[in-house]
Formats: C-alpha cells, sequence, structure tokens
C-alpha cells in the first residue's frame, strides 16, 4: 500500500455528506475546508449570503463539493427550516458539525431571559434538534460522526461566562448522551474543546494587545489558536480512523487547559 492510500484509508471523507454550522467565519470556516479537502460534500449553515457564498465559491473554485444555505438557528422553526433545507442539498448528512454559536456576556447579575434564551437555543438546542434530526438517520445508515465546538468554558468560568459557560457544559453533556445512544450504530459523538481563538467572535478581546499577550502565555504552544488549528482534529473525528473515539472532549488549545 503507498502512503497516499494509507493516509487515504485512515482520514479520507470521500463521498460522505457533511453538514457545518457557523461555517462561514472562524472555525467553522476552517472546518469546513478542510473537511470539504479531504472528500467530503460540505453545506455550510449561517444566515449572512455574502460570507456564505465567498466561502463556498472559493472551495468550489478549487475543485471541492459545497454548497450553502442561509438560516436562522436562533428559533426552532428555523433550526428545522435549515435542516431540511441542508439535507435537501447533497442528500443526509454522515457528519454533522455545530459550530454556530453566540457569546453575550452581561455581568451575571444583569444576565437576563433574552440572553439566557438566545444563548441556549443557538448553542445548546440547535445541536440537539440537529442531532435528532440526523443522528438516527446516522445511525440506521451505520456510519456518523457528530461533532460539537464547545469551549474551555464548558470546564471552567473565563470572563463572565455567564449563559454562554453553562450551554457549553451542557453540549459535552449532550456529546455524551448521543454518544451513548448511537455509538453502538457506528456514530461517534464528540466535542472540539478550543481555549482563547482570533476569530470575529471575540474580536473585542482580540484588540487589546495586552490581553491577547497574557493569554498567550497562560497556553503551554505560547500563542493563542488560529482558526486553522482546527483543521486536522475536525478531519480526524469526521473520519473512518476516529470509529473507537466516541463521547471525548477533545481540547485543542495550545495546552491553555492543563496549564
Ligand atoms: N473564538 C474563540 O476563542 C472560541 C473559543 C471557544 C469556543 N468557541 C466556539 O467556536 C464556535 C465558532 O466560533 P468562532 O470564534 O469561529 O465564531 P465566528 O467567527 O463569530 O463565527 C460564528 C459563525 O456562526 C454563525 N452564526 C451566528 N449566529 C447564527 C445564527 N443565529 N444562525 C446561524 N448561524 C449563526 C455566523 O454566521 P452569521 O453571523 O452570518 O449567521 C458564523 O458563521 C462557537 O461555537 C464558539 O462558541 C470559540
Amino acid at each position: 500500500m503507498t502512503s497516499a492510500a494509507y493516509l487515504s484509508h485512515l482520514f479520507s471523507l470521500d463521498g460522505r455528506v457533511a453538514v457545518v454550522t457557523g461555517g462561514s467565519s472562524g472555525i467553522g470556516r476552517a472546518i469546513t475546508g478542510a473537511l470539504a479537502r479531504a472528500g467530503a460534500s460540505v453545506v455550510v449553515v449561517a444566515r449572512g449570503k455574502a460570507q456564505l457564498a465567498e466561502t463556498v465559491d472559493e472551495l468550489v473554485a478549487g475543485g471541492c463539493r459545497a454548497a450553502w444555505v442561509s438560516g436562522d438557528l436562533s428559533t426552532r422553526d428555523g433550526i428545522r427550516a435549515a435542516a431540511d433545507e441542508a439535507a435537501g442539498v447533497f442528500g443526509e448528512p454522515d457528519i454533522l458539525v455545530n459550530c454556530a454559536g453566540v457569546n453575550l456576556r452581561p455581568p451575571m447579575g444583569e444576565l437576563g431571559e433574552d440572553v439566557w434564551d438566545a444563548t441556549m437555543t443557538l448553542n445548546l438546542e440547535a445541536p440537539f434538534l440537529l442531532g435528532q434530526r440526523f443522528g438516527p438517520g446516522m445511525a440506521e445508515r451505520g456510519y456518523g460522526r457528530i461533532i460539537h465546538i464547545t469551549s474551555q468554558q464548558a470546564h471552567r468560568a473565563f470572563v463572565q461566562s455567564g449563559a454562554y459557560g453553562v450551554s457549553k457544559g451542557a453540549l459535552e453533556s449532550l456529546a455524551r448522551s448521543q454518544a451513548e445512544a448511537w455509538s453502538p450504530h457506528g456514530v461517534t459523538c464528540n466535542t472540539l474543546v478550543p481555549g482563547f481563538v482570533m476569530t470575529p467572535l471575540n474580536a473585542r478581546l482580540s484588540s487589546d494587545e495586552r490581553k491577547v499577550a497574557a493569554l498567550a502565555e497562560r497556553t503551554l504552544v505560547g500563542r493563542n489558536g488560529l482558526a486553522e488549528d482546527f483543521a486536522g482534529a475536525a478531519v480526524f473525528l469526521a473520519g473512518p480512523s476516529s470509529a473507537y473515539v466516541t463521547g471525548q472532549s477533545v481540547f485543542v488549545d495550545g495546552g491553555f487547559s492543563v496549564h
């Protein structure tokens, strides 16, 4: 077997269909590119059409198979509609990546029901409902990969974690529940856990050079995360060679969590 054939046997996503929420920016965009370049047909779901089109056009121009669905995952109806539309493009997905997320940071004492609801719906309920929509089909077909993007705030409080930390902690529990339900049928469910990653999500914090340097120092690698750091881990968790990895939280954080 040549090395190319061996690598393909371990990691190729040829013939697989993936849906990536939040795949038009930051970590989700990097994961979308990685899955598509590894051979999957990828449907990107987010709201903004210009960024969706830019993301997909770049991949298609590079010879990948990708498409986008503009959908708002901030309501149950929006989540269901986006799921149906996404499955209509290349068929029912084998890989689901839940990356769309929101981080609103009012002080705990001022955290109202509106922020709570908005956070829980996008960060937790969308992954749950998309799992309910696609998980059983994956189990029936005998292959599936569900990947949630959580946060170090699933494990510790950090800069007013508020509702955000709660949603991410619950998302890791959701991965374990899904893993328990569907792993016997070839469907693994895991989370990728970022530390601090320089993306538009934390543009405010990223623009404070002193804070950025202090956060980099808290890692073991000595720098903050980049969206591209998630490419390899996502391909691994989406592909055939991770069949025996399930219910896990995989930290991609430069050692932030163990320092
Ligand atoms: N950056 C970090 O340091 C960090 C750390 C820990 C965890 N994370 C997690 O990593 C994930 C990605 O974060 P990121 O930093 O890459 O964020 P980002 O660059 O801001 O991207 C967020 C993505 O989610 C989409 N989105 C937002 N609201 C949506 C909605 N209501 N419906 C559908 N799509 C929506 C956005 O597109 P539209 O706005 O066009 O809809 C965009 O594609 C999030 O779950 C975040 O919690 C990030």
